[in-house]
């Protein structure tokens, strides 16, 4: 039996694992995806071509079978979804599994709610439909990548919703691109839930506000066309605050949430023990970001944390691996395109040692064409691209 840095027995992952797979069922898709994926990998492992796994968006908790209500997180899968893209630049095939609904690569560009798609075009006088003029390069430079991944089978794209769903879809896909060996990378930018509600504690059916069940039993069925006094009266003096200063113990709905077991070590171990591993950290608090990265590098020993602060996400990220220097990434102040949420007097905050070389403008040469606005997943990508390069060389070494 094997230990690792936290003092944990190998063997107790397995049993976590077990337990947590054997007792949380897969979402129905999953033998399709799993047939889908087996395909697309083995078609670019042949070809000796890298594959990356991106993980994007969030993942909900259900509070029910019969799903009504659920817990959710902010993530729009805009780092997934952006850094799709530059990976299928850089050469790599993409697997793109993803929250459903959440943004797509390509079409994210004309799924925002502040860029709805329909402001993009026109109608001609003769009824056809085209886009305007000031938005045609864009427009077609988008459709050209689009239709040249898919036609070059680069793509595919795997959705999920659950948090369970994306478990298993993660384990069943890094287990399935074991033949890649080092080319695989796996790029987990997925905001996943840490707390869940387990099958064997999660109501059946939509959770009821009062207790109609009992109070139907007790009325029995010749009460059915009126609705019962009991409900009546529980209603009122629920919907009467006036008069009902605290909420009784009994109306409230106390949701208790199990800790989703962090199966990165089971990854590193075991799913996926070649391939190159970056997971993600995101905090909210400048002063923990890095020691919290640091933190999870040690404990799970994969190859490379990227930590964001969700404030300044846009515009700054750190890379911390085993044997560098922690890295910031940083778009220049004139390139970062302003958003709502973004505060931008917290770029610099959570860099300890930041020196104002930090901020000073990049060489132009170095910057992506384009727009004016850099997206910073085009300084991440081949940041990590040449990590993934040393990666594969150490381990050809090694044969
Ligand atoms: O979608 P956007 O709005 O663009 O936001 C992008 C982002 C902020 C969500 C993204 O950049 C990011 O930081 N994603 C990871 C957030 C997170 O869930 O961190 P974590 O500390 O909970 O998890 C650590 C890592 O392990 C993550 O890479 C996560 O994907 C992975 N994980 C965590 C738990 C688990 N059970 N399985 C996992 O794979």
């Amino acid at each position: 039996m094997s230990s690792n840095t936290t003092g944990t027995s190998a063997s107790s992952h397995q049993v976590v694992e077990n337990d947590y797979f054997g007792s949380n069922p897969p979402p129905k898709a999953l033998p399709k995806h799993v047939a889908a994926a087996e395909s697309f990998i083995n078609h670019h492992a042949a070809a000796g071509r890298r594959v990356v796994l991106v993980t994007s968006g969030g993942t909900t908790v259900p509070l029910e079978k019969h799903t009504v209500r659920f817990i959710d997180n902010f993530s729009a899968g805009t780092r997934g979804a952006t850094s799709a893209e530059y990976f299928l630049e850089s050469g790599y095939a993409v697997i793109f599994l993803h929250r459903q609904f959440s943004l797509l690569p390509y079409s994210r560009h004309y799924s925002h709610s502040t860029d709805c798609f329909l402001d993009f075009l026109h109608e001609n006088p003769d009824g056809s439909v085209v886009a305007n003029p000031s938005h045609q390069d864009k427009m077609l430079r988008v459709l050209r990548e689009y239709n040249a991944a898919k036609r070059q089978n680069l793509l595919l794209m795997l959705p999920f919703v659950t948090i369970t769903d994306y478990l298993h879809e993660l384990r069943a896909v890094a287990q399935l691109m074991r033949p890649l060996g080092p080319n695989g990378l796996l790029y987990l930018a997925a905001a996943v839930s840490d707390f869940f509600v387990p099958a064997d504690r999660m109501s059946e059916h939509k959770i009821q506000s009062m207790d109609v069940t009992e109070i139907l039993k007790q009325q029995g069925p010749t009460t059915q066309t009126t609705e019962p006094r009991e409900v009546q009266q529980e209603e009122e003096t629920f919907d009467n605050f006036d008069s009902s200063p605290a909420v009784p113990r009994s109306k409230r709905l106390i949701v208790d949430l199990d800790p989703v077991p962090k199966f990165l070590k089971n990854l590193v171990d075991g799913w996926a023990p070649e391939g190159m591993i970056v997971s993600f950290k995101l905090e909210t608090d400048p002063a923990i970001l890095v020691y919290k990265a640091k933190y999870s590098l040690e404990r799970y020993q994969h190859h490379l944390v990227i930590g964001n602060l969700l404030s300044t996400r846009k515009w700054e990220v750190v890379f911390v691996a085993p044997g560098h220097k922690d890295r910031w990434i940083r778009v220049p102040i004139s390139r970062r395109k302003k958003t709502l949420s973004g505060v931008e007097e917290l770029v610099g905050a959570a860099d300890r040692d930041s020196t104002s070389e930090a901020d000073k403008p990049l060489d132009p040469a170095t910057l992506p064409e384009g727009e004016p606005e850099i997206e910073i997943e085009s300084l991440i990508i081949p940041a990590v691209e040449e990590l993934h390069s040393k990666h594969i060389e150490v381990a050809s070494s090694k044969k």
